[in-house]
């Protein structure tokens, strides 16, 4: 795209890290201090990616698509993340998947920030934590290296203001902009088929526009979007770069991590998908 089409855009951020460090609980916690009270009492998991404000900004969060589908994503190409955050308890510091999810980063090129999390706990030590992942070459920039490390308590909410402070200053040196003016394209998070509703997936547009009644391919799998909702499970009939939407009309379930690409007519997806069937 030319220099002059592109425009600033939220960051996507995914949260990983070893099992049961606090990934969906921060998730959590950062999503309920974004949304209304009375919705805050019912939270529903909408789609597996939404978008939180802070500081008058948008950022996008994966929610944990998991070593796996992170791995499918790269190897299709679709650097689908801009930073990752790392989440490490701070009374069980590093664990085999928080080096897994160190080198799943790393190979990724995505910037990562540390969530030092469960600050609140007995026998939380943040300097371990810190001493442990310099051992991985993320030393805390309070220690003169470059990684931002944030203590957090998913539990009390301590730190969180400051962790999406960090997620934003990055996002600026990153300066990540995308041109709104063209046909869309971006990256299937997640797909089902539905009963009543047919193939639902989970779209995340990286560049251009996504629109109602637009034709799409996504791997072997086409259709026109019949509906997208945003998510809050709001109709909407549009949806711009770092937007994630739910759509409907796709023919058959796509693969988590599969590229989509928007083509100009029914025939074009038809034959664009056509290309992926074996
Ligand atoms: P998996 O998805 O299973 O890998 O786990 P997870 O990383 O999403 O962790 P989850 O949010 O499920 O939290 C695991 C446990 O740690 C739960 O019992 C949480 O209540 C607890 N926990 C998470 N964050 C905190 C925290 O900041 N403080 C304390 N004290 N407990 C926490
Ligand atoms: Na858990
Ligand atoms: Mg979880």
């Amino acid at each position: 795209d030319d220099p002059e089409s592109l425009v600033p855009r939220p960051p996507v951020v995914v949260v990983m890290g070893h099992v049961d460090h606090g990934k969906t609980s921060l998730l959590d916690k950062i999503r309920q201090s974004n949304v209304s009270g009375k919705e805050a009492g019912g939270i529903t998991q909408a789609i597996g990616a939404y978008t939180v404000k802070a500081k008058d900004r948008k950022i996008t969060f994966l929610d944990t698509p998991g070593h796996e589908a992170f791995t499918a994503m790269r190897m299709r190409g679709a650097n689908s993340t801009d930073i990752a955050v790392l989440v490490v308890a701070a009374d069980d510091g590093v664990m085999p998947q928080t080096v897994e999810a160190i080198n799943h980063a790393k190979a990724a090129g995505v910037e990562i920030i540390v969530a030092i999390n469960k600050i609140d706990k007995v026998g939380a030590n943040v300097d371990r934590v810190k001493q442990e992942l310099s051992e991985y070459e993320l030393i805390p920039e309070d220690w003169g290296g470059s990684t931002v490390m944030v203590p957090v308590s998913a539990h009390t909410g301590e730190g969180i203001d400051t962790l999406l402070d960090m997620i934003l200053l990055t996002a600026d040196v990153l300066e990540l902009k995308a041109n709104p003016n063209r046909n869309a394209r971006g990256v299937i998070i997640e797909a089902k088929l539905d009963r009543g509703r047919g193939v639902v997936a989970t779209a995340l547009v990286q560049k251009g526009t996504l629109h109602v009644g637009d034709y799409m391919a996504a791997g072997a799998s086409f259709g026109r979007i019949r509906a997208m909702s945003d998510d809050h499970h709001k109709r909407v009939k549009q949806a711009g770069p770092s937007v994630p939407v739910e759509i409907l009309g796709l023919s058959e379930v796509p693969n988590a991590g599969e590229i989509f690409n928007v083509l100009d007519s029914d025939k074009e997806a038809r034959s664009y998908a056509q290309t992926f069937v074996e």
